[in-house]
């Protein structure tokens, strides 16, 4: 099943990209995980919306063919990274790619509130008319303290979250077969 992993940090060392990298390592025989790269995407303007833009072109395209979207995102002062909104700002423009698209949210945070509330505010951004995307609701990925978490290099290897993961990935697959 083709899922699309879109990630709300451009940092080398991201920990939330290190998460999207479990989840397609760790997970490749359920998932079929694409991380797609925002980096690229220039700044949302109403006036280039309908220009053939090849990076946008090919972030929809990618977001398009996707059976559903992982969002694995940090907190910015309180809410969703700038750069994430303005991806969210392509993809609910024109053909608007993400509609009916089901979507998962996850983050990881150093402090202890693991993303919650740019999760409640992502939550009602993908539901906002050009969105629409169904959640995934009731097994929150929300992982705080990450330093705590991972090993040397960075990677995530605390116990609980990956047993928690191993139990959730299995449910979000069953929910996502559902609502194609
Ligand atoms: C943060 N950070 C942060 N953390 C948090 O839990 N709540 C918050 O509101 C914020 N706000 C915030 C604003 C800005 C501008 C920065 C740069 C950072 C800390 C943030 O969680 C931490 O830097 C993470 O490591 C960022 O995620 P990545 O890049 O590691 O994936």
């Amino acid at each position: 099943m083709k899922i699309a992993v879109i990630v709300g940090s451009i940092r080398q060392e991201s920990y939330n990209l290190k998460l999207a990298k479990l989840l397609q390592d760790r997970y490749q025989k359920e998932l079929e995980i694409d991380i797609l790269d925002i980096k690229k995407l220039p700044f949302y303007n109403p006036d280039q919306e309908n220009d053939q833009i090849k990076e946008v072109d090919h972030f929809k395209k990618q977001v398009k063919e996707a059976k559903a979207v992982i969002w694995v995102t940090p907190e910015y002062n309180g809410t969703i990274p700038g750069v994430l909104g303005n991806a969210i700002d392509w993809l609910s423009r024109v053909d608007r790619v993400m509609i009916g698209k089901p979507s998962w949210m996850m983050g990881v945070s150093p402090s202890q509130l693991g993303t919650a509330r740019a999760q409640l505010h992502l939550r009602d951004i993908l539901f906002a008319k050009g969105v629409l995307s169904p959640v995934f609701q009731g097994h929150d990925v929300q992982i705080a303290g990450i330093q705590s978490k991972v090993d040397e290099e960075g990677y995530i290897n605390d116990e609980a979250t990956l047993a928690y993961l191993d139990k959730v990935i299995p449910l979000f697959k069953k929910w996502v077969e559902k609502h194609n």
